[in-house]
């Protein structure tokens, strides 16, 4: 992605929704120019609160996308000042939500963990001079959020399938990300992330309650951000505004949705 991204650049493609729009498809193993006719990748079922649709790779991805950034932009305040996102890969979703209307002032962040991702959306934010970005190094493992300016006065922070890489999250990782937020008038927040089986209670159909902790097992994925979200909550460090339990994404991992903000 970071070699495609800059290649396209230096070949002098300089608008930045045909680099992003191009670098997208490319990850999809779509040719780039939206000249590459009947997609290679199969069609994966994908389920909207439920229902399941079949569409072809590009589509969903663009649906996926804004699906994503509509749940962020439910905590994004028109006077922002820091939007991040921590385990941005190479920061599409932080595209997207420019492209969709988040505030132009704010500063977007993608904290990402492969050095790759970072260079990538570094390669992309070049060709929107307006957008102020930054794409610093971020392990959940370690957490470091110094690049959050202390004097930021509303914060939106957001995870989309990254603390899914994380087995066994630390609730001291949020607990560092409000420490250095204490200054801020607001700060609002949602986790993306497939951890809907941990909510079996709420998870009517008993095939994917199955195959989702299935899978998260298999994989190594997290088994324990319920647990943290209730614990800080218990703790008053955050309020959960609500979840929304396996609200969309691939049948075999769909996004559950839990937003929240610090009281
Ligand atoms: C499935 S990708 C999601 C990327 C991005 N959030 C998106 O939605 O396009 C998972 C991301 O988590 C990142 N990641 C893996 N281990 C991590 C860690 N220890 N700390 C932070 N991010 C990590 C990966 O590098 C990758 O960018």
């Amino acid at each position: 992605m970071r070699d495609f991204a800059r290649a396209i650049v230096q070949a002098g493609e300089h608008d930045f929704e045909t680099v992003f729009r191009r670098t997208l498809q490319f990850t999809n193993g779509l040719d780039a120019g939206g000249m590459a006719g009947p997609a290679p990748a199969a069609h994966v079922p994908f389920l909207f609160h439920g229902v399941e649709a079949r569409m072809d790779p590009m589509a969903r991805e663009y649906a996926w996308r804004d699906l994503v950034a509509a749940e962020v932009l439910r905590v994004v305040r028109a006077d922002a000042d820091v939007v991040v996102e921590l385990g941005s890969g190479w920061s599409a979703n932080l595209f997207t939500l420019w492209l969709r209307g988040a505030p132009k002032g704010a500063l977007y962040v993608g904290g990402e963990f492969a050095q790759g991702g970072r260079e990538a959306g570094s390669a992309v934010a070049l060709t929107r001079p307006q957008m102020k970005y930054l794409a610093p190094a971020f392990d959940w493992s370690t957490p470091d959020f110094s690049f959050i300016p202390r004097e930021a006065r509303h914060v939106t922070v957001y995870s989309c399938y990254s603390i899914e890489q994380i087995p066994e999250l630390s609730a001291d990782a949020i607990r560092a990300l409000l420490a250095r937020t204490t200054a801020a008038e607001s700060v609002l927040g949602v986790f993306i992330e497939p951890v809907g089986w941990q909510y079996p209670e709420q998870v009517t159909d008993q095939g994917l309650l199955e195959r989702t902790r299935r899978y998260a097992q298999e994989k190594n994925y997290n088994l324990n951000l319920r647990q943290v979200t209730e614990t800080l909550a218990r703790e008053g460090r955050i309020e959960i505004l609500g979840v929304a339990v396996d609200a969309f994404g691939y049948d075999h991992n769909p996004a559950t949705v839990i937003h929240w903000r610090r009281p």
